[in-house]
Order: C-alpha cells, then structure tokens, then sequence
C-alpha cells in the first residue's frame, strides 16, 4: 500500500461505459491502477443515453444555474471496479453523444455545478481532485472562489490534466453567470478570454499542478504553433507544468492472449503474427501477395493529420504495398478514402466504422502503423501497435516523439520511424526506409522484438500521478500561506491580452 489519499477524478468520458477518444481510455484505467496502488479513488462522470451499465439511485438536489434550477440526480454503478458516480439530468445527458451538441459550453457547466453540489450534499471531502481537459475545468473555479464559504475547500488540491488544448470550452458570458462566482472572476488574468469565458483558462489558472499527457506536449504547448492561443497562460504557470505519459492496459492489449487474434504470439513466434497477416488480407479482400502491409485505426479528423496519410496511402500503392484503414468521422474524409479504395481495389481497405474486434486483428496483422497526427497530446495507438510487433510510422510531434525511438539512424535502439517536419516529403522518407527494412529480414525481427519490449503499462505513469499528488497538496499549502499571484499579476500586466 504506497498510499492512502482520497482522490476524486473527474472526466467526461470514461471506459468501459463510454468511449469516444483516449480521454476515456485514460479515466478508465489510470484510476484503476492507482486503487492498486492503495489510493481511494472515486469516479465522476455525466451520464449519457448511450450508457448501458446497471446502476443504483444514489441521492438528488437541486443544482442553482443563476436563473433557474435543474435537478441533479446522482446513480452509482454497480460492480464497478473503481467506484463511479453518474450525474444526470433528463435535459443534458439524455441524449446521444458525449459532445458535439450546440449546448455542450452549458451541459458541462451543469455537470461542474453538480460535482460542486455533489461534495457538499454527501458531506464528500477528497484530499485531491483530478480534472481532465476543459469539460470540468471550471470546478477549479468553484472550489478556489468558494473557499471562504466552505473552508474545508482550503484543504482540497487541484490537479489538472490536459489531453487536448485545441478544444478550451470558449463560451459566452452567460455561460460564466451560470457559475454564481464574483463578477471579478471575469477577467484575463483568470477566465475571460477576449469577451468570452474559457473554461481551459480555469483549470490553467486555478489547478495547483497542471499536467500534460506527454513531456513534449507539455513542452510544446508554451509555444505560439502548438498554445492554441493560450501559451501565455501556460507560460504563467510554467512552474506547476509537468508531462506524464499514458499508459495502456496492457492486460487487454496483450498480444500473447488477445482472444480476438487468429492467432496469440508474443516475440519469439512471429510467425503466427505472420499467419494473422495472411488472415486479415483475406478478411478484408486484400490481394494476397507478400507485400509490406500498412495500416491506420484512427478517428477522422484534420489533426490526425489525414492529408499526410491520403497522400501516403496512394504512394503506399505505387511503391507495391497495401493499406488498411479503420476508423470514422468527418464525411468529408470518408468520401476521400472510400475514393482510394475504389480506385486502387485489393491494395485499399477502408473501413469506415468503430470496430474493436477488427481493430485489434489490425493491430496484430499488419506490419507498420501510421500516425502522421499533425499534433498528438499523447498518442495511445503507437503504443498498441508496438506491443503486438507493428512498427509506428509518426509525426515526431508530442508523445508521438517521446514514445517511438527513430530506427533510421540505425543505432540498434530503434522502435519506429519518425519524421520531423509535417511534409509528404519527410512522411515518404521515412515510408521508403519501412519499404527498405520490409526486404531485410533480420533487421526487420530485431525492430519488432524491440517495439514489443517496450514498457508501456500504467505503472510508472500511475506511480508519477501518485506523487504529482503530493506536490499539488504541497503548493496547495503554499498558495494558503503565501498565496499565488500569476506571473502577469506579478509583472504588473494586469489585464492585458495574452
Ligand atoms: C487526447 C489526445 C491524445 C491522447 C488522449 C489521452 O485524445 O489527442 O493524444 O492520447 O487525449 O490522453
């Protein structure tokens, strides 16, 4: 037992019970690895239509939105391997879709209303809480501005995790009234962004620690090209950024007892992951000569960077290999890729849906993966596909660079191919190198053997949060007796635009 603390993670998504990107993967399997490790962590998420998981009725109460009330009720589901709370209400979460509704600044405003309320109404006093991205960012806001009100709240630390800062929960004014805080809240130094209220901005300006899901992203996002217009902020609270990579649940991700596979291998008998290939060409009426096989499971959306892997799945073709792509999202992707099947039939597979069974035998059967994300937060992909032997072929970009060593260089350390610049120049480079090593055999099984010998488990990432934690109770203590000024209050700046 290496910890007792009482920790309340907060997420807009949460696997097993719903899943829309690695957010959800994350919520569901870091807090289970930090219940392993002692710490008493609870789970909160909205409840959604979609959910199909037996729950029991835990309590309800009215949650005040500044000009009118809406209900809250709070379920809890049953058998949960770490205790997970539910806060619905029939107007916002009964409805397909985790985001995406026009409303989704208010919904989650709401839902950060009713995690306040919930602390209160059950008399809940967590030692930390751990916000993820802007959807329950402005709970930072509510505890930190509350604090006089319930002095318990002093003793509350804030740890905020970002997986993406594109999406910050920009919204009106009348989204902040919601919140009930002081009007001086409203001002740049804490949540108003150019007239508007950012929701990222409180988690940046509130949380104790600040974390991002890799070490470059971490990096990256004090920049202008990769700050979304928040670097300034993030530069203000440089000192409370840190970077933890994901990890993946290796039990289900194990190639050595995968019951979807054809075939289970671990790296000593590639063959079978040979016998997988074979299998999955035919299952997806590739032709069936031995040629390099690539593949893409991604949603499709620019920042996947999708003009690169258009452009490549063509050149791919003319060089003689075959592609597969599994994966939905914009229509305006689909129709391009559902084009390139039809015009290159038997060397394309697309496949334009959410399919974990055929994901995984993708995983397993093809040789090189492709992740030309034009930025990539975390990544989780690049690391499936390596622990079943399928070598990344990736933007050098956020925790794409901090998880794939480059094998170009040949030094014997390689794990993948990398690619600097975001150019179909750079992406082809490192695509000729995967062509060169397909034909070099045992060069070819020592890469593979050391992409499967990464460590990718959440253990040394849950183990990092565990005393991201502790840091975060100590600045927490700090901020108490001296209090935290952000650097622009510091530098005078005041008001000023960042
Ligand atoms: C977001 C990021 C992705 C990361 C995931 C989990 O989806 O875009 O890179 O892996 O969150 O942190």
């Amino acid at each position: 037992m290496e910890s007792n603390l009482k920790v309340l993670f907060v997420a807009a998504e949460c696997t097993p019970y719903i899943k829309v990107g690695g957010l959800g993967d994350v919520a569901g399997e870091l807090p289970l690895k930090l219940k392993e490790l002692g710490v008493d962590v609870n789970i909160v998420i909205p409840a959604n239509k979609d959910m199909e998981v037996p729950t029991q009725y835990k309590g309800d109460f009215p949650v005040n939105l500044g000009w009118r009330n809406e209900t809250c009720v709070v379920r809890e589901v049953i058998n949960a391997p770490v205790p997970t709370y539910l806060v619905d209400n029939y107007h916002y979460f009964g409805r397909s879709g985790v985001y995406g509704h026009r409303d989704d600044p208010e919904r989650f405003a709401f839902f950060c209303m009713a995690v306040y309320e919930m602390l209160q109404h059950f008399d809940y006093k967590p030692d930390v809480i751990h916000l993820n991205d802007w959807h329950t960012a402005p709970l930072a806001m509510l505890i930190r501005e509350n604090e006089r009100e319930h002095p318990h709240f002093h003793e509350i630390a804030l740890l905020y995790t970002i997986h993406n800062l594109e999406y910050q929960g920009v919204s009106g004014r009348n989204i902040f009234a919601m919140f009930g805080v002081k009007d001086v809240v409203f001002k740049t130094t804490k949540v108003e962004y150019y007239g508007c209220f950012n929701a990222m901005k409180a988690g940046l300006n509130y949380a104790d620690i600040i974390t991002g899901v890799s070490k470059t992203f971490s990096h990256q996002m004090l920049s202008p090209e990769h700050g979304f217009g928040l670097e300034g902020v993030v530069q203000s609270r440089k000192s409370a950024l840190r970077g933890v990579i994901n990890g993946i649940n290796t039990s289900l991700w194990n190639p050595e007892t995968d019951a979807l596979l054809v075939n289970t291998y671990n790296s000593e008998g590639l063959l079978k992951k040979r016998e997988n290939k074979r299998q999955l060409k035919k299952d997806l009426g590739l032709d069936e000569k031995d040629v390099p096989l690539f593949a893409s499971v991604t949603r499709l959306v620019p920042n996947k960077g999708l003009d690169l892997l258009e452009g490549a799945a063509e050149y791919i073709v003319k060089e003689g290999g075959q592609f597969i792509l599994l994966g939905s999202g914009e229509k305006y992707y689909e129709n391009v890729f559902m084009r390139l099947m039809d015009r290159y039939p038997g060397s394309i597979s697309v496949n334009l849906e959410f399919n974990n069974a055929k994901a995984h035998r993708i995983y397993s059967g093809s040789d090189f993966f492709l992740m030309p994300s034009r930025y990539e937060p975390c990544g989780i992909s690049q690391l499936i596909a390596m622990r079943y032997g399928t070598i990344p072929i990736v933007h050098k970009t956020g925790g794409l660079a901090d998880t794939v060593l480059d094998a170009g260089k040949n030094t014997g350390e390689g794990t993948g191919f990398t690619f600097a610049t975001y150019s179909m120049d750079a992406f082809q480079r490192a695509l000729k190198k995967a062509f060169g090593i397909y034909k070099d055999e045992s060069a070819l099984s020592g890469l593979i053997k050391r992409a499967m010998s990464r460590e990718s488990s959440w253990e040394e990432p849950a183990r990092e949060y565990l005393s991201l934690y502790e840091e975060a109770r100590k600045e927490n203590q700090k901020r108490k007796t001296k209090g935290r000024k952000t650097l622009f209050e510091e530098k005078g700046k005041g008001e000023s635009h960042i």
